[in-house]
């Protein structure tokens, strides 16, 4: 055994002695990264199309990004929202003129959770009512109320009961959504394309009966945007592709390029109804999240990266079906590759040829995360693998 492996066995091994077990984790252990590539603790180059769960979004190491989270650390790596910060400012002024037109108001949290869970606190308090619809087969997170609207979250949710009464409209029926959003409704939470249920994007027309009804009705809609926003799906955000304004958009993962953080982008009418008090948080808004969150736009717009991404998807559509790829669903870089075999098997015939890869509630539906700094070659790399993984009859 060589140094090396003795570490990663000894990673793996001290985490599952000193953590609770609630993760499976991968057969390889991270020793840097650079790019889109991973280089693990025994030598081995892992090219990374699932970035940390759709968090890297400029790859690892970004220079504008590593400079900026150094000089930030140096200078002030620390306050709360007791004090203004210019940094944060700045970030907030970013994150407002790349969303949406009507969203003029931003409140930085720290997790995709937590923004959705005061997205949903945010509604019930502007309503004044206690019913909130999500969508089948979306996640939100795994706290009280996120999790309240998490599509079969029962086998995990844990609590003895949920926030608000809760339903499910089945996604894309329109003629449900306009049947159950009703004046009794205080929001409907919708991922515009649904993520861990596989990259499944939802169609135009249910997002717009969506965005009527729930106008028609005085009902929120909220876009949970924590794994489809920030350029993955080659807009900042999905909605913005339908041109959709929805009245909260929640931001999370790649929002900080690694860095952790999220944001609830609101009306301004709607936050107007908050004062001193009403929502809080420690570290929200803190000054290294701020520097990595204006570091990730600035790097989006000056590189171009909304435009790769669109291209990116092109090469991936045009190139990787094959092998056992029966078709591709998603938007950007958050791609469903739909499979004639179980997607987990494709996922570790991937890795054994260095492709690191995603899986997602559909066990036919393979996830690609990939960094919005992706090349041409990648896609080649990936279709060269798929190409030698044989189809199955599924
Ligand atoms: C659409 C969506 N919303 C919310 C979350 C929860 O985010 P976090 O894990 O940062 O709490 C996730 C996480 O995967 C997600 O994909």
């Amino acid at each position: 055994m060589t140094a090396a492996t003795v570490n990663q066995a000894d990673a793996r091994q001290r985490e599952a002695a000193t953590t609770i077990p609630v993760y499976g984790q991968l057969p390889f252990v991270p020793a840097h990264a650079e790019g889109c590539e991973i280089v693990t603790t025994d030598g081995r180059h892992i090219l990374d199309l699932y970035g940390g769960h759709a968090v890297a979004a400029l790859g690892y190491g970004h220079p504008r990004l590593v400079a900026a989270i150094r000089e930030q650390a140096e200078s002030l790596l620390f306050q709360s929202n007791a004090v203004a910060l210019d940094i944060r400012a700045s970030a907030a002024e970013k994150l407002v003129s790349v969303a949406p037109a009507a969203l003029e108001r931003v409140f930085f949290v720290n997790s995709g959770a937590e923004a959705n869970e005061n997205a949903l606190r945010m509604a019930c308090k502007v309503t004044q009512r206690r019913k909130v619809l999500a969508i089948s087969h979306g996640f939100h997170g795994r706290t009280a109320a996120a999790g309240a609207v998490t599509w079969k979250s029962d086998k995990w949710y844990g609590f003895p009961q949920k926030p608000f009464d809760v339903d499910f409209i089945p996604r894309d029926d329109c003629g449900a959504a306009e049947a159950m959003i009703g004046p009794d409704i205080a929001a409907v939470i919708v991922e515009p394309v649904q993520g861990v249920a596989g990259a499944f994007d939802l169609s135009a027309e249910f997002l717009l009966t969506l965005r009527g009804s729930t106008e028609r009705h005085g009902a929120l809609l909220i876009a949970d945007e924590v794994q489809s926003g920030m350029g993955r799906c080659g807009e900042y955000f999905a909605v913005q592709a339908h041109g959709i304004d929805p009245d909260l958009i929640t931001s999370a993962k790649s929002l900080g390029g690694g860095v952790p953080c999220a944001a609830v982008l609101s009306r301004a009418d709607v936050a107007g109804q908050f004062g001193p008090g009403d929502l809080g948080t420690t570290f929200g808004g803190g000054p290294l999240a701020a520097a990595a969150i204006s570091a990730v736009i600035d790097t989006i717009d000056d590189e171009g990266l909304l435009a790769n991404v669109r291209s990116m998807e092109a090469l991936v559509r045009e190139r990787c079906v094959l092998g056992p790829v029966t078709r591709i669903q998603g938007k950007g870089l958050l791609l469903g590759l739909v499979c004639n075999r179980p997607a987990g098997d494709v996922r570790d015939a991937l890795l054994e040829q260095g492709i690191l890869t995603g899986t997602s509630a559909d066990p036919n539906v393979l996830r690609i995360l990939a960094p919005l700094v992706l090349k041409d070659e990648h896609v080649d790399h990936l279709a060269r693998a798929l190409a030698a993984i044989p189809g199955g009859d599924a």
